[in-house]
């Protein structure tokens, strides 16, 4: 079974939606629709925004569901330089950029519990999810992916996410469920399309292109299990 976990109804409906033999269960108020994707045997799940509502769905997910791993998909803010609204940015590793215990004398972005700044996501899986959306005609990027309980709009908070982390992309979910995959060896992959530019035009960017944005993220998954059921 594969796991998948988007925080707005518009970054996972069109996974349900051509679900098979859907079924919903709701836990912590968070909905976990199971059933199958063409043969590939799938739990998707809505957490609602923010570290803490996807670390708990996350949690969720590996206790009920046992994924064989999980994907994080969905729009983001633009961080990096080159990164274009519609553009898709792939972590190849999430830092959490409101974890700051610097006043202890750790690292800003040191996570307590799994130890690191970074987590890395799966390789081979980030690898075969590039190469699906390398294949398709869009802006596609790697790198870090920032997660913070904010959402980011001003120039001086895009400026030090991309100076303190060099990150790619900045949202509010992606760090957290690596955390949890982290605490329960599970491995991971995100998988972000850029809504807006995490600067003053962000509010009116983002309602404006998100739906579209999270339509390409889905494109890529689709395809990406369409291409496992063949191996
Ligand atoms: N998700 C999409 N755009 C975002 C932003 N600018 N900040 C945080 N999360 C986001």
């Amino acid at each position: 079974m594969i796991g998948i976990i988007g925080a707005m109804e518009c970054e996972i409906r069109g996974l349900v939606d051509i679900m098979s033999g859907v079924t919903c269960q709701k836990f912590a108020s968070k909905s976990f629709y199971t059933g199958k994707i063409g043969s590939t045997e799938c739990v998707v799940a809505l957490s609602s925004e923010g570290k803490v509502n996807s670390a708990v769905c996350t949690q969720i997910m590996i206790d009920k569901y046992d994924p064989d791993f999980i994907i994080n998909t969905g729009v983001a803010g633009g961080v990096g330089s080159g990164i274009s609204i519609g553009d898709i940015v792939f972590a190849e590793s999430v830092v959490q950029h409101d974890y700051d215990v610097s006043a202890l004398g750790m690292e800003k972005g040191y996570v307590y519990g799994i130890d690191c700044i970074y987590g890395r996501t799966d390789e081979a899986l980030t690898r075969e999810l590039m190469e699906i959306a390398e294949g398709m005609s869009i802006g596609v990027h790697s790198g870090v992916v920032a997660s913070g309980d904010q959402f980011i709009s001003s120039r001086e908070k895009k400026d030090f996410i991309r100076s303190t982390f060099g990150a790619k992309a900045c949202e509010m979910e992606a760090a957290a469920i690596g955390h949890v995959c982290m605490l329960n060896g599970k491995p991971f992959a995100v998988i972000r399309a850029i809504s807006d530019g995490s600067d003053d035009g962000a509010k009116v960017d983002f309602p404006v292109f998100a739906e579209a944005a999270a339509k390409t993220t889905i494109e890529i998954l689709v395809k990406f299990l369409k291409k496992r059921e063949q191996r």
